[in-house]
């Protein structure tokens, strides 16, 4: 694998910036980093510049260029119109305030160039909220990556109704070259799919929880102990369609009692009042406020050997 020609801009160098610099510069794009604050841009660098050094020692660095060489395709500017000036694609990643993203979108608008795709990281936004007043709105898309995304490949890209079609098939070309797993919405949908999933189980969770049931960490258990191993290799309809003799097989023998049991699922709760803080107390229980960094690297890491494996088999 050489270096590429392409430069993608990502706007925003914090925590999901920095991951989609490292993940663009893994396949050698000239990748360059823009931020209004110059302690950030220079903060975000020597971080990927040791992340990469480091993933390269556990042997776990992605593509096959050398950590070095990668580093090499980030440079940082503080320049909007530099960023822009012939970038291909634009990752913007700035705080989820959707003044902040519209105000820095008419920026955009007035220097855009007409080969440029801009794609949002925002986690809760439609894209025709973000865009709805720009005259460039049809190069807009949303590319809404997991946490971490460097080890967890889901994308989920999300166009405007007045998205192009071939920005957004170049948008999935470009992330399934970088190595990611992009999922093509056909129209937006509040929450995108993975906050909708996400929800409908904390939904029932709290549910679980509030009624006593269960306890915090029995209810957990269900998910990373049950639910969640088998999740992480097919999805729930391929397992439904293993459970049974196929899928109409298994909606032939189960879909009275799916029928039932939903019924029985109650209110959708709103997440406030008492509950909220028997939650917290059981969870701090688990893992206190101070060792939340502790354990998220313990995340981090588990979800690195994960992704590992998967490659593996
Ligand atoms: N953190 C997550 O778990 C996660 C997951 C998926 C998507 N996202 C989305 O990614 C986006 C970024 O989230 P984050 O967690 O990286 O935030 P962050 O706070 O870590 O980083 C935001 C960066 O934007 C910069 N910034 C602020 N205002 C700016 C401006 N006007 N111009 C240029 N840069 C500016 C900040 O200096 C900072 O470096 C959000 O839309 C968020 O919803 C976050």
């Amino acid at each position: 694998m050489s270096v590429k020609n392409e430069k993608i801009g990502i706007f925003g160098s914090g925590l999901i910036g920095g991951s989609w610099a490292m993940i663009f510069a893994s396949v050698g794009y000239q990748v360059q980093i823009y931020d209004i604050v110059p302690e950030q841009i220079s903060g975000a660098l020597k971080r990927i510049e040791n992340e990469l050094k480091q993933l390269e020692k556990e042997n776990i660095l992605r593509g096959t260029l050398t950590a070095q060489q990668q580093f090499k395709c980030i440079t940082g500017t503080t320049d909007i119109k530099e960023l822009v000036k012939g970038a291909a694609y634009i990752q913007e990643c700035v705080p989820e305030n959707i003044e902040l993203k519209r105000k820095i979108y008419a920026q955009l608008d007035a220097i855009l160039e007409d080969q440029t795709i801009l794609a949002s990281s925002t986690s809760t936004f439609l894209p025709s909220v973000l865009s709805a007043e720009m005259k460039r709105k049809s190069q807009v898309i949303i590319a809404h990556p997991v946490n971490p995304p460097y080890y967890v490949p889901l994308i989920e890209v999300v166009p405007a109704p007045w998205t192009k079609p071939e920005i957004a098939l170049k948008t999935k070309q470009l992330l399934l070259d970088v190595g990611q797993k992009p999922v093509l919405f056909t129209r937006e949908i509040e929450g995108f799919a993975v906050n909708r999933v996400q929800y409908a189980i904390l939904n029932e969770v709290w549910r679980l929880v509030a009624s006593g049931v269960l306890n915090v960490r029995d209810i957990d258990s269900v998910m990373s102990d049950g639910l969640g191993m088998r999740y992480a290799f097919l999805g729930p309809l391929e397992t439904a369609h293993l459970n049974a003799e196929g899928w109409a097989n298994y909606c032939d023998r189960y879909h009275q009692s799916i029928y039932d049991v939903s019924q029985t699922f109650g209110e959708i709760p709103k997440m406030e009042g008492p509950v909220v803080a028997e939650i917290a107390k059981q969870l701090e229980e688990m893992c206190p406020i101070n060792k939340l960094p502790a354990r998220r690297e313990w995340r981090d890491n588990c979800l690195t050997q994960l992704s590992q494996l998967k490659k593996k088999i």
